[in-house]
């Protein structure tokens, strides 16, 4: 980890019912989490307001998508302004089940990003090569250009938390090395010295997601440019996901 607070997000993505949540919940609640770390949940859009209403206020929530701009007739869309309304203080943006499966473009993300921003939400932006970009040598220049759409259109980046996701280590079991993730966090923040600022650079929390779990996760958040997590599977158990959490230590 390097010198930015550490930041542990869980990613439910579509996954609980109510019963399963009340009890990921009160894990929640029970769970011993480190004072030193932001804590973040994604539960689906319809039980946001329920998670918000019955969590412990030390672990802020975030969506996993929002809408690109002011919301109106965008059939089945949710509203920056409808997440803030129910104290949402975060939205996962970019994330590559929906640059992947739902089709998103580098350019829509960006736009949804400068529009969260400038509504004060902040934004966990994901990035991440597939398996044959990086065995064609391309993870950096995919890496880049997903970073240059954040950059073209945001406002600024005091907001943001860049998270990358290889999308081969997703859900697959197939974590990526810590020398693999810190490799590729590192040329991110270089990128963001050349192409954004110094300052932005050694500010911006990079944090790594991939088939994070309670036993791969203390020797990644040994490497320095690893400053937190996105997790998915693990997210689902509290005393994992606490055990994630506490692994900076
Ligand atoms: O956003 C988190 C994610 O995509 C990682 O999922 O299940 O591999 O931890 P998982």
């Amino acid at each position: 980890a390097g010198t930015g607070k550490f930041f542990v997000g869980g990613n439910w993505k579509c996954n609980g019912s109510k019963e399963s949540i009340t009890k990921l919940v009160s894990d929640l609640n029970s769970a011993t989490l480190e004072p030193d770390v932001d804590v973040v949940v994604a539960p689906p859009f319809v039980y946001l307001d329920m998670v918000k209403n019955s969590l412990t206020d030390r672990i802020e929530i975030s969506a996993q998508n929002s809408w690109i701009s002011k919301g109106g007739a965008f059939t089945g869309e949710i509203s920056v302004e409808q997440l803030k309304d129910i104290g949402c203080k975060w939205v996962i943006l970019g994330h590559s089940e929906r640059r992947h499966v739902i089709g998103e473009t580098d350019q829509f993300i960006g736009k949804k990003a400068a529009y969260a921003l400038n509504q004060g939400l902040g934004v966990i932006a994901c990035i991440g090569e597939l398996l044959e970009e990086r065995e064609a040598g391309k993870t950096f220049d995919v890496c880049f250009k997903q970073l240059k759409a954040y950059a073209d259109a945001i406002p600024s980046w005091d907001a943001v938390v860049i998270a990358y996701e290889p999308v081969w280590a997703i859900g697959t079991g197939k974590v990526a090395t810590p020398q693999q993730a810190q490799e590729v966090h590192v040329a991110c923040r270089d990128w963001l010295k050349k192409n954004v600022s110094p300052e932005v650079a050694s500010k911006t929390r990079i944090i790594y997601g991939g088939s994070v779990n309670g036993s791969n996760c203390a020797e990644l958040a040994k490497q320095e440019d690893i400053d937190g997590f996105l997790v998915g599977g693990a997210s689902l158990k509290g005393p994992e996901f606490a055990i994630i959490v506490n692994s900076v230590t």
